[in-house]
């Protein structure tokens, strides 16, 4: 056990930055990779910003070992990337790709070498095309098992090597999109189906994170969760209400059944009520209690605030794809929440709340519900960068929400909570999948917009800055 001041960081925090395949790779067909949902539904007219795709991405694929020499530059002591199941399968199953693993084991090896360590997420939404089209994806009992040998796979090629693992990355968000919202594959909007794939998405991670103890001894997995605690807009009860509702239909949903093996009671009833329960079989719940995560995956943005919504009143609306202030509508649920503005927050131009407390409050729930470690996989800006003169990018704005959440970290750290890292999204700048090439996160600038560019890699100023950070063990912030 090492000491350390309260105000400290750990020796061993995980400093990191994060991607996913499809944000970043390109080399779309590859190498034997088969298409995935996100090689299709990006093709589709009007179904993302300016029609664009991950066909090049940032072409991390090709520039895999400059990528990595510009995260050992900065002194990264972690990174999160994902792998594709169709590099590996295909077509979801059946003969394994060698070539697909051997870009990911090259990977892993060049990061080892510069004692970064590798944070594998085992899904990041790009599921097998072929998968969708046998049996439905997400929505048939079958993608447990194909979802389990494609994860036992890994284990088997990468246990020595990758301690960290990430089951599902946002399965609250990937789902809402796919079956509430109908803007990400396959484009459902329907209730019922959404709380039915979302069952069986619950079973395949307790699945996965079963077979992991059998085959990645002394490895930690846990799922990425995209958290955004609620908010009451006031102390009216009808709005503390509104809040209690959100926060179970919002987050304990998925929080609950991962980490307790169990549903939220109040959402289940209402759910029972209205005929949209999922159907839940003999042996379901003792899957999931047999299943439970090592740590939580946190990606935090932003906060959402709730007020009371009648019967007939406020449904689901998609969120700002455009990055024109303002133009969010609210969003809810007629008869238990809608969202509403939070007046004390600035919004970023995709009109994402910037709240750095409200990050640490999230640590905090998390911590004190479940008792588990937890580590931000995910936190950053998106806005708008300009390339300035001698190829300078000067995001001074993106350093300020970075920094106020480093030490929204700091205070979780002081309040007890055990956080085994922070990573920022992103490292490169990567297709932001419905907002194109516009809407940039990372810590280093991609020459590149929705019609193509030169590739070129630049570091912005926030690139020097988290590499202070890193160097001072977050006491130059
Ligand atoms: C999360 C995802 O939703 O947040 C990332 O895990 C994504 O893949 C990030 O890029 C930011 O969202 P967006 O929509 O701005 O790209």
């Amino acid at each position: 056990m090492h000491h350390h001041k309260f105000n400290d960081f750990p020796q061993d925090f995980l400093w990191g930055a994060a991607s996913a395949a499809y944000q970043v790779e390109g080399g779309w067909d590859a190498d034997g990779k088969g298409p995935s949902v996100w090689d299709l539904f990006t093709k589709l007219p009007g179904k993302t910003f300016a029609g664009s795709n991950g066909d090049v991405a940032v072409d991390h694929y090709h520039r895999m070992e400059e990528d990595v020499a510009l995260m050992a530059e900065m002194g990264l002591k972690a990174y999160r990337f994902s792998v594709s199941w169709p590099r590996i399968y295909p077509t979801g199953r059946g003969e394994v790709n060698e070539a697909g693993l051997a870009f990911y084991e090259k990977l892993i090896d060049i990061l080892l070498a510069h004692q970064i360590e590798p944070v594998l997420t085992l899904y990041h939404w790009d599921l097998p095309q072929a998968l969708q089209d046998e049996y439905g994806g997400w929505e048939d009992r079958r993608i447990i098992e194909d979802f389990e040998r494609y994860c036992v796979t890994l284990y088997q090629r990468f246990a020595g090597k990758v301690k960290y693992w990430v089951s599902l990355n946002e399965q609250n968000y990937n789902l809402t999109n796919a079956y509430q919202l109908g803007t990400h594959p396959p484009a459902v909007q329907d209730r019922k189906r959404f709380f039915a794939a979302n069952h069986i998405a619950f079973l395949a991670n307790a699945r996965v994170i079963k077979a992991f103890r059998q085959h990645v001894p002394g490895g930690l997995i846990g799922p990425s969760f995209a958290y955004s605690p609620a908010y009451p807009a006031s102390c009216d009860p009808k709005d503390m209400l509104a809040y209690e509702n959100a926060e179970e239909f919002t987050n304990l949903w998925w929080l609950d059944a991962y980490c307790f093996g169990r549903y939220p009671q109040a959402a289940l009833a209402y759910l029972r009520e209205n005929g949209e329960a999922p159907e839940i079989l003999p042996g379901d719940l003792e899957l999931l209690r047999e299943g439970t995560p090592d740590y939580i995956g946190v990606n935090y943005y932003y906060t959402l605030t709730y007020t009371d919504n009648p019967l007939g009143g406020q449904t689901m609306q998609r969120i700002n794809t455009t990055g024109k202030k303002g133009t969010t509508p609210p969003s809810g649920i007629p008869g238990l929440y809608k969202t509403a503005p939070n007046p004390h927050l600035e919004t970023s131009n995709w009109d994402w709340a910037i709240d750095p407390t409200g990050m640490r409050i999230a640590l905090r729930r998390l911590s004190s519900r479940y008792g588990l470690p937890l580590m931000i996989t995910e936190n950053g800006l998106g806005e708008f960068d300009k390339l300035a003169a001698g190829d300078r990018v000067h995001d001074d704005y993106r350093i300020d929400y970075l920094r106020s959440h480093v030490k929204a970290c700091q205070e979780a750290l002081q309040d007890g909570v055990e956080l085994l890292g922070y990573c920022a999204w992103s490292f490169t700048d990567i297709l932001s999948w419905l907002n194109g090439y516009q809407k940039r996160y990372g810590f280093v600038f991609v020459e590149r917009d929705e019609q193509g560019g030169s590739l070129r890699r630049l570091k912005k100023d926030s690139f020097f800055w988290y590499q202070s950070v890193i160097a001072s063990q977050g006491k130059q912030l």
